[in-house]
């Protein structure tokens, strides 16, 4: 008995101290549990005398319940208490002014090619796209360059593991799928640009990249001449550059258009004086050009007695480079956050 009423002040002096859900789960099985002091000692009253059962099972059910009222009385506690504790400690303050969202922003090269489109669309161009994974037959054979010819040295070329398949080194194969498809069997003026990635098997510098993206242009219509070709380019050119910048056509050749000239723009790095992008010119060349060769059209499916064309293809990042004064081709490709967090 003696025993009990000890067992029974300690139970609740521990429990009175104690703060947490964890340690009041353990004090319920150290005392009060199946296994518990107070329970097991309960269990034993059928041992003792029987003149002590009675009084002494009285007492310890007694004890039991107290302690089982005690602790459910002080459990409501530690609930309260743990909630206001991580009501505090989790506390949000709604007033905080939010973190700010981290933009991106369009790449120097899509700026310039949304630029370019815009000029070309008021012309009268529509977007057109083509593959960037191309038959040697559209890159090369059908633009008037046979297997063999010596001009495909002009393009040094990216083969894949396909024969006859390639990464087109030019925009120029776009033009033979334009005319097959909007050219309604040669019977159909046209007017597209086709922008996109080409690829070369070149030594990388500041002036060539290995990868680029190229606007090809295409008009075939009726009386389409080459005065036609040099006004629209000198056109789109003080657009783009201001009516300042000089523009100069020189003559030149491509095996799909003839005549072929090269449009240079006033190095705007240098301003004239000669640079290492300039290679000491004082002119960037901005694009290859030309009326559309009678074998192209024809492989189109016009009609070069009828029809004819004109046809370019410019390097948007030239022009990024002369209109920004980036004097490195390689920063474009490179994603350094320090040049392309200055457009
Ligand atoms: N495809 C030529 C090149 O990449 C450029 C060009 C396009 C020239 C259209 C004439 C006409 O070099």
């Amino acid at each position: 008995m003696e025993h009990l009423e000890t067992l029974y002040k300690q139970a609740l002096d521990e429990l009175g101290a104690i703060g947490t859900s964890d340690m009041l789960d353990e004090w319920e099985r150290r005392y009060i549990g199946r296994k518990g002091a107070v329970t097991l000692l309960l269990r034993q009253t059928g041992q003792l005398p029987p003149e002590q059962r009675a009084a002494f099972g009285k007492r310890a059910n007694e004890i039991k319940r107290a302690l089982e009222e005690a602790y459910t009385a002080h459990a409501e506690l530690v609930r309260e208490a743990e909630l206001a504790r991580s009501m505090e400690e989790g506390a949000l303050d709604v007033t905080l002014p939010g973190r700010p969202v981290a933009t991106g922003g369009l790449h120097p090269a899509t700026q310039t090619l949304r630029e370019i489109y815009a000029i070309w669309a008021d012309m009268g161009f529509q977007v057109y796209r083509s593959p960037d994974i191309e038959t040697d037959e559209n890159n090369f054979t059908l633009l008037n360059i046979p297997p063999h010819h010596p001009a495909r040295d002009l393009w040094d070329t990216f083969y894949t593991t396909t024969p006859g398949v390639i990464l087109r080194t030019h925009t120029s194969p776009g033009q033979i799928r334009a005319m097959r498809e909007f050219g309604d069997g040669g019977t159909k003026p046209i007017r597209v640009i086709l922008p996109g990635m080409c690829y070369r098997y070149e030594q990388i510098s500041a002036r060539k990249e290995i990868q680029f993206n190229q606007v090809e242009g295409l008009a075939v219509g009726h009386n389409i001449r080459l005065t036609d070709l040099k006004g629209t380019i000198t056109d789109f050119a003080r657009r783009i550059f201001g009516d300042d910048r000089p523009v100069r056509f020189r003559g030149s050749y491509f095996p799909f258009t003839e005549p072929s000239m090269e449009v240079d723009v006033a190095c705007g790095l240098c301003r004239g004086a000669g640079c290492q992008v300039c290679k000491y010119s004082g002119w960037l060349e901005i694009a290859g050009c030309g009326m559309v060769h009678p074998v192209v059209l024809q492989n189109g499916g016009y009609d070069p007695a009828v029809w004819s064309g004109f046809a370019f293809g410019m390097g948007p990042e030239r022009v990024a480079m002369l209109k920004h004064g980036i004097e490195d081709i390689r920063y474009f490709w490179a994603n350094d956050l320090r040049f392309l967090e200055q457009f």
